[in-house]
């Protein structure tokens, strides 16, 4: 493979958005970042300077980062922030991964601006195993706030209640023509008619899912999270923070405008969200020009589900497969060294005294995996800690619970369970063990559908569904030969999902909800990988670079 450098100024920069500007911290100034673009096989450099007031760290979400662990990039989990004024280098090389993914900074809400695309096509003479479109385009959906996004967030952190919902979707940076003076700078795709097109769908948002659809015409799914699956056409999709779709779309239509659009999936639609909707422009090169004195025709609206229609999302969720053919065979293990048991959800801290409580009846929000509300180390990173065997850091306790059943109706769960613990507690494996783990949704708080993504590694999802999970009935109707394999999938609301896989990548790897708001508040937890025999099979030493903490 080659090798491609980058230089990424982590910077402050004025932006415009809904007649508001204000400061926010981009990559080289522009919203969304730097596209990076590279073969299966190739080797990125980025050198990341921060120039910008808040300690920052990049993430290279989906890229497995096989033995380059110290290139992950969350914030004291695999490295210790970027200092205002100081720098890092990432160096990680692609392998065996084609597809769309992205990178985003992985510090407080940062990634609300910092974050762009990240495209992995085949090895040179390789090919797709669809027939490549001529065009293609990335189409991020992101979230805005009129306000600087770490105050939001911080806010939130010093009240103990949710913090702001956003005040705009959109697409590749920009919200579109439903809001406020955005009109002029709506994002126009063009297409040709009759040609064929592959759009890779990153949701970048921080605290929606969306549903994404483009008027008047279907389009077929073949690939998911850098991973191909069995062609699927639909006119609708349902994508969660971190996933990424590629969609093929047909120009077949009467040459015209037609909207892309995108609003919120609302799990649980009780919980505050942004009721908005994101469009740009679909348009077909060569339609005449208006009149002198008129202005275009309005690009034709699609229909989008209603905020809470988990019946659709979960439809497509679920008719995901992989393509699992010669060239790009499924490998899913057939049987499992490690069985566990997780409960993913919010819960409430008992206010101490001095603390505001902004939660409901004098709470603050809190949420956990295994009742342990996941604490970030302050002084040094996991990975650093596990590598120098420094105290204090960790623990190796991360909780093992037997099954829980809930009462998704009465909600009379235990007191133990909405209070959680906080802990920074790791669950430590065998290099090569299989992994599965039972995700099971808790509604102690809020029900809701929470996107669990996995560092350093892919998972098969075997199944999901609503209710308890239940071994003796659910195991038996386990995909075992061709589920999707993904970095990041929706646990249902009030429901289970179980995902497998090989944890074979030596390391400290993060599992967390894609929600910003819950990772604040402790949804997240940590495998720790240890090397195996040969060298092949163990981390590479640290940078020298790394940064100080
Ligand atoms: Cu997309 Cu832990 O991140």
């Amino acid at each position: 493979g080659e090798v491609q450098t980058h230089n990424f100024i982590i910077q402050s920069t004025r932006v415009t958005r809904l007649c508001k500007t204000i400061n926010v911290i981009t990559v080289n100034g522009q919203l969304p970042g730097p596209t990076l673009e590279v073969n299966n096989g190739d080797t990125l450099i980025i050198n990341a300077v921060n120039r910008a007031r808040y300690n920052v760290t990049l993430h290279w979400h989906g890229i497995r980062q096989i033995r380059t662990g110290w290139a992950d990039g969350p914030e004291f989990v695999t490295q210790c922030p970027i200092r205002p004024g100081g720098s890092y280098t990432y160096r990680f090389t692609i392998e065996n991964q084609e597809g769309t993914l992205w990178w985003h900074a992985h510090s407080s809400w940062l990634r609300a601006t910092v974050y762009g695309a990240l495209i992995i096509h085949p090895k040179p003479g390789a090919s797709y195993p669809f027939t490549k479109p001529k065009r293609e385009a990335p189409i991020i959906l992101g979230e805005w706030w009129n306000r600087n996004p770490i105050d939001v967030v911080n806010q939130a952190t010093r009240t103990g209640a949710a913090p702001n919902i956003s005040d705009a979707y959109t697409i590749n940076g920009q919200p579109g023509d439903l809001y406020n003076c955005s009109s002029k700078d709506t994002v126009v795709i063009p297409v040709a008619s009759g040609e064929t097109n592959l759009f890779r769908i990153i949701n970048a948002a921080l605290n929606a899912e969306l549903f994404f659809k483009i008027a008047n015409h279907k389009f077929t799914v073949v690939a998911v999270d850098a991973s191909y699956t069995k062609p699927y056409t639909t006119d609708v999709l349902m994508i969660a923070p971190g996933q990424t779709t590629d969609l093929l779309v047909t120009a077949d239509q009467a040459p015209g405008r037609y909207y892309i659009a995108a609003r919120a999936y609302a799990s649980n639609i009780n919980v505050a969200f942004d009721n908005t909707t994101t469009t740009a422009i679909l348009q077909y090169q060569g339609l005449p020009c208006p009149a002198p004195g008129t202005s275009a025709p309005q690009p034709i609206m699609p229909s989008l589900p209603f905020y809470n229609d988990t019946n659709t999302a979960t439809r497509f969720t679920t008719s995901l497969r992989s393509l699992n053919s010669r060239e790009f065979p499924a490998r899913v293990p057939q049987s499992v060294d490690e069985n566990l048991f997780f409960t993913v959800g919010l819960g409430l801290f008992n206010c101490r005294t001095g603390q505001m409580c902004g939660g409901p009846n004098n709470t603050r929000f809190a949420a956990s995996v295994n009742n342990i509300s996941f604490a970030l180390p302050q002084s040094l990173s996991i990975l650093q800690a596990h590598t120098y065997g420094v105290n204090g850091v960790f623990t190796r306790d991360f909780p093992r619970v037997p099954p829980v059943q809930f009462d998704y109706t009465a909600q009379n769960v235990s007191r133990a369970l909405w209070q959680p613990v906080r802990g920074t507690r790791v669950k430590q494996m065998k290099f090569g063990s299989v992994v599965q783990v039972v995700l099971q949704g808790t509604n102690i708080v809020n029900g809701e559908n929470h996107p669990m993504h996995l560092h350093g590694h892919d998972f098969y999802v075997l199944a999901e569904g609503f209710g308890n999970f239940n071994p003796s009935r659910d195991t038996s109707n386990f995909n075992l030969v061709d589920p999707p394999l993904r970095n990041t999938m929706g646990v249902p609301i009030n429901g289970w999902a179980v995902i497998r896989f090989v944890a074979d990548n030596p390391g400290v790897w993060l599992m967390h909800c894609h929600f910003d708001v819950h990772i604040n508040w402790g949804l997240a937890m940590v495998f720790l990988v240890e090397n195996g025999i040969s060298e092949l099979e163990s981390l590479e030493p640290p940078p020298i670079d790394l940064p100080p903490c």
